[in-house]
């Protein structure tokens, strides 16, 4: 079982655990988050292991302030308005991600954008303490409601973590609005918090509505999003002339020593460092201009099972950019 505490006097305990790489689950004012350092890719990996998520949806960013928003992502005049109108508060800003940005690409789920919000109180607080993002999906196991008492997240998953932060009820209890902001202007990606009139209101422009059934959808989710541009060869036993290799593990495929180049995903055949090098990784390989990539098998159980389906939503046809896609659930 999780030890609950109560906020006042939880910072310094929290952002301690959170520095050493662990999860804490923190009260927002709309659900309770399951937070972990956004810039630690093994810590964000375990987000996706205690809550048994069988993909990797990309994740919001909480952030204390501005200053910390600007390193991790780019803020047209728009966005800006719009932070500062519902900063903090129940409102997540879909940007494009900063190059160079501190943030592991397991939050991104490798786009190059970043869902990005200001949370109101303790988990601000515990960002300011860390000084760093809190990555931080909802506090449930996947599938389940979201936690909007420290009793729920504990029943849900107090098996799994350490620390709950007790700061009451969530006071808004539904998750916050999720806006794109890009050069075509302003999509809902999904009603929250924030009711979509009053940030037309602020941005004195129209929010266009995804299609019915996509607020539910994960957006990044669409294979299209993700794939590189090599093909993927999943399951590699052996490598062929011109390939790329991603490996996994201590044993290698057959002719190895061809790949034009070979990363590692974990020498040490650990699930939660594979996905914690997944997508730079195989960005990196793109990058090293092979047609293909040949992936070595990684093994299906706890983790290895978002890892497979990254993994295979990456190979999928390019002519069917939807064909993957799926419910997003979070
Ligand atoms: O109120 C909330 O937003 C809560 C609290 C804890 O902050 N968090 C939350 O996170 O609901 P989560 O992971 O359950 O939902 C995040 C949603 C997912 O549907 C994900 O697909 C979407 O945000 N998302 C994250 N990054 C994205 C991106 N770069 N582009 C599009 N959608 C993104
Ligand atoms: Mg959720």
């Amino acid at each position: 079982m999780a030890r609950i505490i109560p906020a006042e006097g939880a910072m310094d305990e929290a952002a301690g655990l959170l520095r050493r790489g662990e999860l804490v689950a923190v009260p927002t004012e709309t659900v309770y988050g399951l937070a972990a350092d956004a810039t630690n890719g093994e810590a964000v990996a375990k987000i996706f292991e205690a809550k048994n998520r069988p993909r990797f949806n990309p994740l919001i960013a909480h952030v204390d302030s501005m200053e910390m928003a600007e390193t991790i992502a780019e803020f047209s005049p728009l966005a800006r308005r719009l932070a500062a109108r519902f900063w903090p508060g129940p409102l997540t800003l879909v940007l494009p991600l900063k190059t160079g940005a501190p943030v592991s690409a397991l939050v991104t789920a490798g786009l190059d954008t970043i869902a990005l919000r200001m949370p109101v109180g303790v988990a601000r607080d515990i960002a300011a303490a860390l000084g760093r993002p809190l990555a931080a999906p909802s506090a449930n196991p996947s599938g389940r409601l979201s936690a909007t008492t420290a009793d729920a997240v504990e029943k849900g998953l107090g098996r799994r973590i350490r620390l709950i932060v007790d700061g009451g009820p969530a006071r808004v209890g539904v998750e916050s609005t999720i806006i794109r902001v890009d050069r075509s202007g302003l999509t809902l990606l999904r009603p929250g918090g924030v009711p979509v009139e009053e940030i037309e209101a602020a941005a004195g422009t129209a929010v266009r509505r995804a299609g019915p059934g996509a607020s539910v959808q994960a957006p990044g989710m669409m294979a299209s999003h993700y794939a590189p541009s090599a093909a993927i060869r999943r399951g590699a036993s052996e490598v062929h002339d011109g390939e790329a290799l991603l490996a996994f593990g201590s044993h290698r495929a057959a002719g190895a020593e061809k790949a034009i180049a070979m990363l590692n995903l974990s020498e040490d055949g650990d699930l939660r460092e594979a996905a914690a090098n997944l997508f730079s990784h195989l960005r990196k390989l793109d990058e090293s201009g092979a047609s293909v990539i040949a992936v070595e098998p990684v093994p299906g159980g706890g983790l290895g099972a978002a890892i497979n389906d990254r993994l295979a939503r990456a190979a999928a046809p390019r002519d069917h950019p939807h064909a993957k896609s799926g419910a997003g659930e979070s």
